[in-house]
């Protein structure tokens, strides 16, 4: 495996629009890439018998892999691992450099982005090429270390890039999207791990299935509504359906204070729908903005005490 001259690969962020926590339980649910926040891999070539160096920019950390060698103990070094056996090469002499803009435990899909583009450019640096298809599935696979029991909607809206209807454990389908919408994402600020998020929905579900089954299930009726909602253009009665949503992910124990103050204030500066998003109790929340009224949404969120907001477009698609 030669590598002439450096290259750069990447990954999106993605945000859910609909159907968080009741996609791992069978729902359907809408989510969507945020294509102006990415993760990066760049690779360059490395002295003959030197392995393969990943350095994690970000965390100042460097996983060495070479023939014969421990792999390090990390979600990524073992990705690099799966992906090498995958297409059956042995570690090339590389370095890979990941860098991030995307924050890490904000629902946001940081994980599955730094897994995809390190994954991109250990193909890509081989000369090769992978089915997204194929990807998506070793990135779930390392998706599922950093989350115990992902439903596979994070790993697959960042490989495919396209706004997705995603039912766990069939294809994803790509949604049709009628007119584009705008939204504000505004981060609480708060790291969460998704993995405790989805924890405490188990939870509930095991202490009281009668009372949360219909919760879980009223969020997948949602999921239905606004599919058809978003493939008509319909973006205004989009905001209702949000926060309905974001109610019901309030009794699975999925939001917090902070959350909840940026939905209202969201909502008080003329949104026309907010609600978390992702795996909640922190992180990020979304909302549907009027056109032209990005900047002033933005502004009220960060008086609110949003840590940063980021602008995002819902592209049109047949
Ligand atoms: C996290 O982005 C979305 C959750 O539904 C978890 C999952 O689907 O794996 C909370």
């Amino acid at each position: 495996m030669t590598t002439a001259v450096a290259a750069e690969y990447s990954a999106p962020a993605k945000i859910i629009l609909f159907g968080e926590h009741a996609v791992v339980h069978g729902q359907p649910a809408i989510a969507a890439p945020v294509s102006s926040l990415r993760a990066f891999a760049s690779v360059t070539p490395a002295s003959a018998g030197s392995g393969l160096a990943i350095d994690v920019a970000d965390l100042d950390t460097r996983l060495t892999i070479s023939s014969g060698g421990a792999v390090p103990d990390h979600p990524l070094a073992r990705a690099a691992c799966l992906l090498l056996d995958t297409i059956c090469r042995p570690p090339p002499d590389l370095r890979v450099t990941l860098r991030s803009q995307i924050p890490i435990a904000s629902g946001l899909g940081s994980g599955a982005a730094l897994t995809t583009a390190l994954m991109r450019a250990l193909v890509g640096a081989g000369g090769m090429s992978i089915p997204d298809a194929v990807l998506n599935e070793l990135v779930y696979e390392v998706e599922r270390e950093f989350h115990g029991t992902p439903s596979g909607i994070d790993n697959t809206v960042v490989v495919y890039e396209r706004t997705i209807w995603f039912v766990r454990g069939e294809p994803p389908a790509l949604l049709t999207v009628g007119k584009p919408f705008d939204l504000v994402v505004a981060d609480t600020g708060v790291h969460a791990s998704t993995k405790d998020a989805v924890a405490g929905v188990h939870a509930l579900l095991a202490a009281d299935p009668a009372g949360t089954r219909p919760v879980i299930e009223a969020i997948g009726a949602l999921a239905h509504r606004a599919r058809s909602t978003i493939a008509r253009g319909d973006i205004r009665s989009l905001g209702p359906l949000m926060n309905e949503n974001h109610r019901l992910l309030q009794r699975l124990t999925a939001s917090s204070d902070e959350l909840d103050r940026l939905a209202a204030a969201a909502l008080s500066a003329g949104a026309w729908g907010a609600k978390l998003s992702g795996g909640g109790r922190g992180g990020n929340m979304i909302a549907l903005c009027p056109p032209g009224a990005e900047a002033e949404l933005a502004a009220a969120l960060l008086a609110a005490g949003a840590r940063r907001t980021i602008m995002t477009k819902v592209e049109a698609h047949e």
